[in-house]
């Protein structure tokens, strides 16, 4: 079965994906090895509550759940506008109280390390925040990032414009170095990037069906995260007018389970880490095609309806169960 690490920055759309990966696991499709939370969306503390607040919800309580590791100088602003001062749709708090203590909690980059070491060639992280904790891992333990089955990346824009400025995507802007090293660790990382993310619009009459579907607690959770994200991504422009909620991050998740949803290039994707304009812009030489020093695979296309339709069974799922 496969094993899961899911670093991320909860995060609206952070919570959403791992809801989706809760399911897949009652559904008994996957392993969830740990939870590595990160500095991103909002502050470290923040991320790993919101984190073990949403993996109760599922019923995932007893999944290890990592610190974000924080980054000294790190000039980017969170994304509080976006998803929440308390980073999860101000809704955190009508949720049941964390269960993983933050004081005593390990940091994600040696969770990372300790989990590949226990496991070589048989995890995948999907990484949906910005890449701190996998290049902390990397530069302690240089190598360490080999070990691991594959390593997903939502993140990054190529044929559109970024969302944090015209050239970068939030989650490579926020730490371009980590992004860089992690990119420039791996020959195999998969990519999805805004290119097909900002396709991926959970609307307010999906929220509804799985509210006709069953009620409780969670489909509560939902509803409520999807009403505020709806108003957030239209307030900031981010789905041209159209009411919907973006759920990036799990774009990761298709690729695992759902991959005839998406196509692929093979590209030697780097990420501009000095540029005035450009930081944290990701990019590949267009006029070549990698056969030799390739390290991506990069997602430029994606079946949005039938990605949608199995996100929507699988939530439903998870709601009922
Ligand atoms: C990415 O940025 C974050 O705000 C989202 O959670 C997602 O991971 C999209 O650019
Ligand atoms: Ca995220």
């Amino acid at each position: 079965m496969t094993k899961i690490i899911f670093d991320t920055d909860p995060g609206g759309d952070d919570a959403f994906a791992l809801l989706w990966l809760q399911s897949l696991a009652k559904q008994g499709l996957l392993e969830l090895i740990a939870v590595t939370t990160a500095e991103g969306n909002i502050n470290s503390k923040l991320t790993f509550i919101n984190a073990s607040k949403v993996l109760s919800l599922g019923g995932f309580e007893q999944v290890e759940l990592g610190r974000g590791v924080t980054v000294k100088n790190l000039q980017a602003d969170d994304a509080a506008h976006i998803h929440g001062m308390d980073g999860m749709g101000n809704i955190s708090n009508n949720l049941p109280a964390a269960k993983h203590d933050f004081e005593k909690a390990v940091y994600s980059d040696d969770l990372i390390i300790d989990k590949l070491n226990a496991y070589p060639g048989e995890i995948t992280i999907l990484a949906v925040g910005p890449l701190t904790n996998l290049a902390a891992a990397e530069t302690k333990n240089p190598g360490i990032l080999e070990k691991a089955k594959e390593i997903v990346i939502m993140g990054g824009a190529f044929k559109v414009p970024g969302n944090v400025t015209t050239h970068a995507e939030f989650n490579i802007y926020y730490n371009p170095e980590a992004a860089a090293k992690v990119l420039s660790s791996c020959n195999d990382t998969v990519v999805l990037p805004l290119d097909i993310t900002e396709k991926l619009l959970f609307t307010p009459e999906m929220a509804e069906d799985i509210m006709s579907n069953s009620q409780n607690s969670l489909t509560q959770f939902i509803s409520d995260l999807c009403g505020f994200m709806t108003e957030a991504n239209l307030r900031y422009r981010q789905t041209k007018g159209v009411k919907g909620f973006l759920v990036h991050d799990g774009a990761t998740i298709a690729y695992l389970f759902y991959p005839e949803t998406l196509l692929f290039c093979r590209a030697k994707v780097e990420v501009e880490t000095q540029g005035k304009h450009t930081l944290g812009k990701t990019f590949f030489d267009e006029r070549f095609t990698a056969k030799t020093d390739a390290n991506s695979w990069v997602a430029l296309q994606v079946d949005t309806e039938g990605l949608l339709a199995s996100l929507l069974e699988d939530i439903k799922f998870l709601c009922m169960n």
